[in-house]
């Protein structure tokens, strides 16, 4: 293995002083002068570890002042109080109107869904979709319908052996995207009418899902640091105890909009609480390889006692988007899965799943991954120091801890929908926080995406973003002083 470099030991030493609290947000560190004759070594080096710690955004660069600690982010508190009762959702219209607003062609494209395609191995992919290709014999296109493609089935139930879950491959149906497999996940449990819990916020897909097959949302409030409230979720179950919901939708690792993770002991909770109510859970786990710890995290499936956990996955997000290949596990649901899939699209596409075995089989997901998150993270740093920079105060933000978007709470006052139309003018797109929630709410909410390699433009663009949320703060509060509360 090769040595830590200097800079980076004493980078890693300042971020675990600043963890520990010993360094404060906003106190000065030694000068690079200081610092260099106490350790008795080259500027070079100090300058290089605190800019390293600034573009992880814990240190904050003031002319002529020095190195100060930046501010930490102030943490959103959970703002939801959904309603108990079960209600129909009508999201669709805003959602497509918002997506169809261009957000990801747009030099900026903060409220884009995907990161970048830079920060994937698509000649790698491509290589590995001819090499799949010359493989395939005419018998194998239809052998493996519905299920899919046999060997990636395998090779996803090898990963899952990494996360210590012994699932088979016969119980893995692959799907076109997590979203089919989420999709026919639901409609597997319900009928029109049923009542279906959700996060609130939550993505948004999952609120138009529950549109489309004529059910009902239950909104459980989530926290933006550790997910759905237990508490809270418990209180409903009780609540509709006569009428039990038929399933729960929702995201226990890298929660899309919040970033949230729940702990281990959490996700176990969640499991035998919802099974001690009979309701079965659709674990959404798409963004659980983009983990920045060195531990990935257990999806909420590990602690199952009676198949009553259906875990979606997917390479969308940490592969090969475009392909549209993801899966679920469906335990003893697998064969009513595969005959949801067998109706609606017979099968998936053979080349993209046998390109992606190759790939697999091939040995460089790992080092990929490897990549990706330490890209991300350092995205994710440059972001939070962006929005702490250019930002109006009281601006809070989460600071997640995988995937790829920060959920940014503005202060009172400021509407992220006219925030959108402002800044998409400007080349700027954002995902204004009523696109999460099937009564709108969260207006003063933005989720943003660092998924982008981070340059001067998108700082640029950042702080455009924060003059604009300035200003619209600005005006509304002028427009209505006094019908605002927090
Ligand atoms: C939370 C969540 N689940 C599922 C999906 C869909 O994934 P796929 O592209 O694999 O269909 C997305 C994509 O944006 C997502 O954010």
């Amino acid at each position: 293995m090769k040595p830590t470099p200097l800079y980076q030991q004493l980078a890693d030493e300042l971020a675990a002083l600043m963890a520990s609290g010993t360094l404060r947000s906003g106190e000065r560190l030694p000068s690079i002068r200081q610092t260099r004759l106490a350790r008795g070594c080259s500027a070079a080096t100090v300058f290089q570890a605190y800019y390293l710690l600034e573009s992880r955004g814990l240190l904050r660069a003031a002319p002529r002042s020095g190195y100060f600690v930046a501010p930490t982010p102030i943490p959103v508190p959970m703002r939801s109080q959904p309603p108990a009762e079960a209600r129909p959702v009508e999201v669709s219209e805003l959602v497509f109107q918002l997506l169809g607003s261009g957000g990801h062609e747009v030099p900026a494209p903060f409220g884009s869904a995907f990161p970048s395609p830079a920060l994937f191995p698509l000649e790698k992919l491509r290589r590995a979709l001819v090499a799949g290709s010359r493989k395939m014999s005419p018998a194998q296109l239809t052998a493996d319908l519905p299920g899919g493609h046999e060997e990636l089935r395998r090779q996803i139930s090898l990963r899952y052996l990494r996360l210590g879950l012994a699932i088979s491959p016969d119980e893995i149906v692959l799907t076109n995207g997590a979203l089919e497999a989420l999709n026919l996940s639901l409609q597997a449990l319900t009928r029109p009418g049923d009542a279906v819990l959700v996060e609130s916020p939550g993505f948004y897909a999952a609120l138009q899902a529950i549109e489309r097959l004529g059910l009902r949302a239950i909104e459980i409030p989530t926290d933006a640091a550790e997910g759905a409230d237990l508490d809270g979720l418990a209180a409903l179950l009780r609540q509709h105890a006569p009428n039990p919901p038929k399933a729960c939708w929702l995201m226990s690792s890298f929660q899309n909009p919040l970033g949230s993770l729940m702990p281990p002991e959490k996700k176990r909770a969640l499991v035998a609480l919802l099974a001690a109510h009979d309701v079965t859970l659709i674990e959404d786990d798409v963004y659980a390889e983009l983990h920045f710890s060195t531990q990935p995290p257990s999806p909420a499936k590990a602690f199952e006692r009676d198949g009553q956990v259906l875990h979606c996955g997917s390479f969308s997000k940490c592969l090969a988007p475009g392909y549209r290949v993801g899966w679920v596990a469906a335990g003893r649901f697998a064969p009513q899965l595969q005959r949801l899939k067998l109706s609606s699209s017979l099968g998936g596409s053979w080349p993209a799943q046998a390109a992606l075995a190759e790939y697999l089989q091939g040995g460089g997901f790992d080092h990929h991954l490897r990549g990706l998150r330490a890209a991300l993270a350092q995205q994710r740093d440059a972001m939070l120091a962006a929005v702490a920079r250019h930002f109006p105060a009281g601006t809070r933000m989460t600071r997640p801890q995988g995937g790829y978007f920060l959920w940014v709470e503005l202060p009172d006052g400021c509407d992220s929908l006219a925030l959108h139309a402002q800044a998409l003018a400007e080349g700027i797109s954002l995902a204004p926080g009523p696109m999460f929630s099937a009564r709108h709410e969260f207006d003063r909410c933005l989720r943003l995406n660092y998924g982008q390699p981070w340059t001067a433009d998108l700082e640029h663009a950042m702080a455009r973003l924060g003059a604009l949320a300035l200003a619209c703060r600005k005006t509304s509060v002028n427009a209505w002083p006094t019908s605002r509360t927090d």
